[in-house]
């Protein structure tokens, strides 16, 4: 018995196994109840008196060393694995790289911020209107080009050769939003409607038939053009620069009269002309103007004792005058490349 136990030491310590399965294996040949060891404890009840002391030593140093090894190989194993998975535990965590806030929300934040630390509001409305809230009341014509399919994407039309208020629309600017709320809110108004707006459009460097705007309105007694001057002056040097010079030229729109067009001066080349300015010094940004009486009527406000003015301007286009993105279609492409660029506060 002491020669098959010293056998068995011998051939335990020079055992390794390759896989789980033979690592059963040898749990189920040494250590199991029907193992060798079971076995061999089995037959220690016999060891005469003499010779029990030595052979109860071996015996309980195999035991020792089987279960030893087996422990080993199980460590064995299991590290190996990981290296085949490539999994290391004790490696350091990869670095969790935050994204980044898409250019179009962090202007429009920014324009959220600028006109709410001025007393104005925030409306929303729907993307999908009806003629008499994005046209009609606007004081547009009803052979207007706007309305056009042209320019417009309709849902739904009663007639094929008219337009009617009841017609279904995708807006095409957010002074439909202005609309609602004139009618559902009596003055003093001022809020401003951020949005998306649709045209049809082909898509190229400078236009696309999805972009964004914002649209703003103050209604109260006795708003005048030097205070819709004022508030826009505010605007331009909180967003582009605090030495930004603006410029009103006449221009027309329906729901507004007077109508105006806003321009800031260059930033890049300080108002000295370069290639982005056309080299005019200048840059466009909005339009703007008095809100025309017939709008203020057809909303329910009086026209005689109210008065007010609205702008509105593209998020892509003011995106673009402060970050100096010359393609439009990077805004909506998904490029990381550009995407990453635009790490901000907000
Ligand atoms: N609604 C106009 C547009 O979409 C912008 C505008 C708003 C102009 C208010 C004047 C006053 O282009």
């Amino acid at each position: 018995m002491l020669q098959k136990i010293t056998d068995l030491l011998i051939e335990v310590s020079s055992l390794s196994v390759k896989n789980p399965e033979e690592l059963e294996l040898f749990r189920l040949k040494y250590l199991s109840k029907k193992g060798l060891l079971s076995d061999l404890f089995e037959d220690f009840k016999n060891v005469p008196g003499s010779e029990k002391k030595e052979i109860g030593q071996k015996l309980n140093l195999l035991k020792q060393n089987a279960l030893e090894k087996y422990n080993a190989l199980k460590t064995e194993l299991l590290n190996h694995e990981e290296k085949e998975n490539g999994t290391d535990l004790t490696r350091p965590s990869f670095p969790f790289s935050l994204g980044s806030r898409h250019p179009i929300s962090i202007v429009r934040t920014e324009l959220i911020d600028i006109f709410t630390r001025i007393g104005f509001t925030v409306s929303e409305g729907p993307e999908i209107e009806d003629d008499d809230h994005v046209f009609t009341k606007l004081n547009f014509a009803p052979e207007h080009p706007a309305r056009d399919m042209q320019d417009t994407f309709y849902i739904s039309r009663i007639s094929s050769e008219d337009s009617s208020p009841e017609d279904i629309l995708l807006r095409t600017h957010t002074s439909s939003v202005q609309v609602r709320v004139m009618q559902n809110q009596k003055p003093p108004i001022r809020t401003i409607s951020p949005g998306r707006v649709f045209r049809n459009e082909a898509i190229s460097a400078r236009a696309h038939c999805i972009f964004h705007q914002v649209e703003g309105l103050y209604i109260d007694e006795n708003v005048s053009f030097a205070d819709l001057r004022q508030t826009l002056l505010f605007f331009a040097r909180e967003m582009f620069g605090e030495d930004t010079e603006i410029r009103l030229r006449p221009s027309y729109f329906p729901f507004t009269e007077p109508s105006a067009e806003m321009d800031v001066s260059c930033k890049i080349c300080g108002g000295k002309g370069c290639n982005v300015c056309k080299h005019t010094g200048w840059l466009e940004v909005l339009g703007c103007g008095m809100v025309h009486p017939n709008v203020l009527e057809a909303c329910k406000i009086d026209s005689k004792k109210y008065t007010g003015f609205a702008f509105g301007m593209g998020i892509e286009r003011a995106a673009m005058l402060k970050y100096g993105v010359n393609d439009l279609r990077l805004y909506f492409e998904n490029d990381l490349r550009f995407l990453d660029q635009f790490k901000s506060a907000f």
